[in-house]
């Protein structure tokens, strides 16, 4: 029955991952999938999240299904999170948010809806991208290409060339786009070059897809949610996965969304409709702790401060350890550059390393990014930095 099936790979993430924990090193320093440690290494439990917690416990409560939208409160915090508070979309009811399984949950309801939808349209997305993001459209049967995004030889984005490729797509192709905190290069664009996208994306009749995982980890919350309220401002309609797993530290609770902002208020309705359809033949409907669990952090005021407070602690804590990675770098190995570590945004960075040095780093020095050269800076704390410079420097002077 099953012999013909292909042998799996492995994610190349998780699978990075799965070494990590089977080397038997004690220096051994984890900087390969995008969690966030504290200067412990450990992952961090956010009081706010458990204050929360011990609310939802404390109110009782059985646990029947959530409706396949998930639940009410999570739904429209989230949608007030995304656009901001009052925004005129929200108040003229042309936003279909639904709670999802993770943010990757909303990403593929968002992707089965348009395959059924949209069905002659194909994905774009940036290179290079999320490595699932790929696997996850293609999966829904569509057809994926790239457009150009990063720039190795600087660094830095190919915007112009972006712009040149999007501006000959055929309408309503599908542009999946970083809202923040680009995955893998912590490239992201401007808040100039967000306003010299939206014309392109409008004239061009182009469907933009923003994935929103790392909200907070730029520079604010409200902050990093600029693409979003850009494109909503200017009247585009869209589609926005966000997640909480990295912003609440609650990745295994699966707390994610999926919005459509639309044209109009029947639009939005005709969609949640058949968003709702699509939950119902994969899942059926979200976890009701995650809904709970959100609409409680968000909601209630005194919890909202301090989660705030605490995803500023976070944030902050990265970018410590972006400048003192790149000043040990910069000690080592004086006269090369490291500003990218500078530049780069969010979780991640991406160090330009080969997959052969990337596998020295890993074999000689028990530190481990991804293939691709991605680091995620939040693995690093001022107890490993040193320690990871030394390898890296080792590893670059070849
Ligand atoms: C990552 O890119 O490392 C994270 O988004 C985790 C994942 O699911 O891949």
């Amino acid at each position: 029955m099953f012999e013909h099936i292909q042998p799996y790979a492995g994610d190349p993430i998780f699978a990075v991952v799965a070494a990590f924990q089977a080397d038997a090193r004690p220096h051994k320093v984890n900087l390969s999938i995008g969690i966030y440690f504290d200067e412990e290494g450990r992952l961090p439990v956010l009081p706010s999240v458990q204050q929360a917690e011990a609310r939802i416990l404390a109110e009782g409560g059985a646990k029947g299904y959530l409706p396949m939208e998930g639940d009410a409160g999570c739904r429209a915090e989230v949608a007030k999170l995304l656009l901001g508070p009052g925004h005129a979309a929200i108040a003229a009811n042309r936003v279909a948010t639904i709670q999802t399984v993770g943010s990757s949950g909303g990403l593929k309801v968002g992707a089965d809806f348009l395959k059924t939808w949209l069905p002659g349209s194909a994905v774009w997305v940036s290179d290079p991208t999320w490595d699932n993001h790929r696997s996850m459209f293609e999966g829904s049967g569509f057809q994926v290409n790239s457009y150009p995004y990063y720039d190795a030889a600087t660094g830095g984005l190919r915007f112009d060339e972006m712009l040149a490729c999007l501006r000959g797509l055929p309408a309503r192709s599908i542009v999946l786009l970083h809202a923040c905190c680009h995955n893998p290069t912590g490239v992201d664009l401007s808040r100039e070059q967000w306003q010299a996208l939206i014309p392109v994306l409008r004239e061009r009749e182009l469907l933009p897809y923003l994935d929103l995982a790392y909200q907070g980890y730029g520079d604010g919350i409200a902050e990093d949610a600029y693409a979003v309220r850009a494109l909503a401002d200017a009247g585009l309609t869209f589609f926005v996965a966000n997640s909480f797993s990295k912003s609440m530290s609650v990745y295994g609770e699966r707390c994610g969304a999926l919005s459509a902002v639309c044209a109009t208020a029947a639009e939005a309705d005709l969609v949640l409709g058949q968003l709702k359809f699509t939950v119902r033949r994969i899942y059926s409907s979200p976890a009701i702790h995650a809904g709970k669990l959100v609409a409680k952090v968000l909601g209630e005021a005194d919890l909202r401060a301090q989660w705030e407070g605490e995803v500023a602690q976070m944030r902050e804590r990265i970018a410590g350890m972006r400048r003192a990675l790149h000043d040990a770098l910069v000690a080592r190995l004086p006269g090369r550059d490291f500003g990218y570590l500078l530049s780069q945004r969010g979780m991640f960075s991406y160090t330009g390393m080969t997959q052969q040095q990337v596998q020295r780093l890993r074999d000689e020095h028990a530190v481990y990014l991804i293939a691709s050269g991605r680091m995620c800076v939040a693995g690093l704390s001022r107890a490993n930095v040193e320690r990871v410079a030394d390898g890296m420097a080792a590893v670059l002077k070849g």
